[in-house]
C-alpha cells in the first residue's frame, strides 16, 4: 500500500518524519513523485491544505488523515472521493497552546488591559481608572466542548474562573459546567462575561458570532475567537464594539487570511489580533498520532479522530 503525501509549507522534513517513522509503507510525494506511482497501489494520503487536483488518480484511496484538528477547508475538496474516511488531529499538544491563548485573552479583560494600553500612550497614570474584578466574578462560556473546549475550560476553572461550555451534544465533566442544545444557548450567552469560540466550522456555525448573539451577551463583554474567521460576522463585531455591547475581542482568524492590510481590524483600539497562532500543530505528537491511526485502521480498528462527514466535524 502507497500513501500520498502533500502537506502545505512542507520544507520536506515532515515528508521524512513520515518516512523514517513508516519504513514499511512507500511514501509519495505528490508535489514531485506523482506520475511515477501506480494510482491503484494508494489506499491513504496525509494532507494539509491538499491542492485542487490532489485526489485525481486515486481510485482506491480509503483513508485521508487530515494534518489539523478542522477539517472544514478538506471537506470544502471538490476531489475528495467520497468513500473515504477522514481521519483528523485530536489535541496532538494543541490544546496546551489554545488554553494559554484563551488565558491571554482572559485576563486582557479581567486586568483591563486595553485600558491601561491607552492610558499608557497618553502617559496618563491610570490607577484610579482600574477597578478591581476577582476571577470568581469573571464567567467565561465557551461554544464547543470538544478535544480543545474542554481543556481550555478546566484550565479556567484551575484559575477560579466560573465556566461553562456549550455543545450539541450532552457532555458530562467533573469539573466543569457544561449544557448543550439551542434552548440552553440564551442562558448560556447571558451569563459568559467572556465568550471563547472553539466550534468546528460547519453550515450549522458559519456566521454563529453575529449580532443577534452579542445582544445576548451581557453588556461590555469580551470575544474571543480562535475557531474559523467565517464563525464571525465581521461588521457586527464592529458594530457592537462600537455601540458598547462588546468591549473588545482577541481574534485568530479571519474570513480571509492573512488579513488584508485595508482591514479595520488592523487599526482598531479594542481588537487584538494574532495571524491563525493560537494552537499550532506540534510536528513530533501530531506525527504520533496520523501514525497511530494509520496501524489503528490497519487493524481493522476505527481511530478516535475519525470525522462524521454529514455533521461536518
Ligand atoms: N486557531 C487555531 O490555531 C486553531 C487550532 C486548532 C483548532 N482550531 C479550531 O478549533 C476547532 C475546535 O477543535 P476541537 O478539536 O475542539 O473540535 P471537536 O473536538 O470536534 O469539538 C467540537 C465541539 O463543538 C461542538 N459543536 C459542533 N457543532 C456544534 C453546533 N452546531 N452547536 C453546538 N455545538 C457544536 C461539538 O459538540 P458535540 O460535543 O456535541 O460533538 C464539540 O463539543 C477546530 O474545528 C478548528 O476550527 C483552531
Amino acid at each position: 500500500m502507497s500513501i500520498l503525501f502533500y502537506c502545505e509549507g512542507d520544507d520536506g522534513q515532515l515528508l521524512q518524519t513520515f518516512r523514517h517513522r513508516l519504513p514499511d509503507h512507500v511514501i509519495i510525494d505528490w508535489s514531485c513523485e506523482r506520475t511515477e506511482a501506480d494510482p491503484s497501489d494508494i489506499t491513504a494520503a496525509i494532507v494539509w491544505m491538499p491542492p485542487v487536483d490532489f485526489f485525481d488518480n486515486t481510485p482506491r484511496l480509503q483513508t485521508v488523515y487530515a494534518f489539523s484538528a478542522g477539517v472544514d477547508h478538506l471537506l470544502l475538496h471538490t476531489g475528495l472521493p467520497s468513500q473515504a474516511t477522514i481521519v483528523r488531529l485530536r489535541d496532538a499538544g494543541m490544546a496546551q497552546q489554545m488554553a494559554e491563548y484563551a488565558l491571554y485573552g482572559v485576563l486582557h479583560f479581567q486586568r483591563q488591559m486595553g485600558l491601561l494600553r491607552s492610558a499608557q500612550r497618553q502617559k496618563h497614570w491610570a490607577q484610579d481608572d482600574i477597578k478591581a474584578i476577582s476571577a470568581a466574578h469573571v464567567r467565561i462560556g465557551i461554544l464547543g466542548a470538544g478535544a480543545l473546549g474542554l481543556q481550555v475550560a478546566e484550565r479556567m476553572a484551575l484559575n477560579n474562573y466560573p465556566v461553562t461550555c456549550w455543545s450539541r451534544s450532552a457532555r458530562i465533566n467533573e469539573k466543569v459546567r457544561c449544557v448543550n442544545g439551542e434552548q440552553a444557548l440564551g442562558d448560556f450567552l447571558n451569563s459568559s462575561d467572556v465568550l471563547i469560540c472553539l466550534l468546528p466550522l460547519t453550515d450549522a456555525t458559519t456566521g454563529i458570532l453575529n449580532a443577534g448573539l452579542f445582544d445576548q451577551l451581557p453588556q461590555g463583554a469580551f470575544l474571543i475567537n480562535p475557531g474559523r474567521g467565517a464563525h464571525l460576522v465581521e461588521q457586527d463585531l464592529l458594530d457592537a464594539l462600537e455601540s458598547g455591547r462588546l468591549s473588545g475581542a482577541l481574534l485568530d482568524v479571519f474570513s480571509l487570511e492573512p488579513l488584508p492590510e485595508e482591514h479595520p481590524f488592523w487599526h482598531h483600539n479594542d481588537i487584538i489580533i494574532t495571524p491563525h497562532v493560537a494552537a499550532q500543530s506540534l510536528v513530533d505528537e501530531s506525527v504520533d498520532q496520523v501514525i497511530e491511526s494509520i496501524r489503528t485502521i490497519e487493524r481493522g480498528e476505527l481511530p478516535d479522530g475519525v470525522v462524521d462527514t454529514q455533521r461536518g466535524y
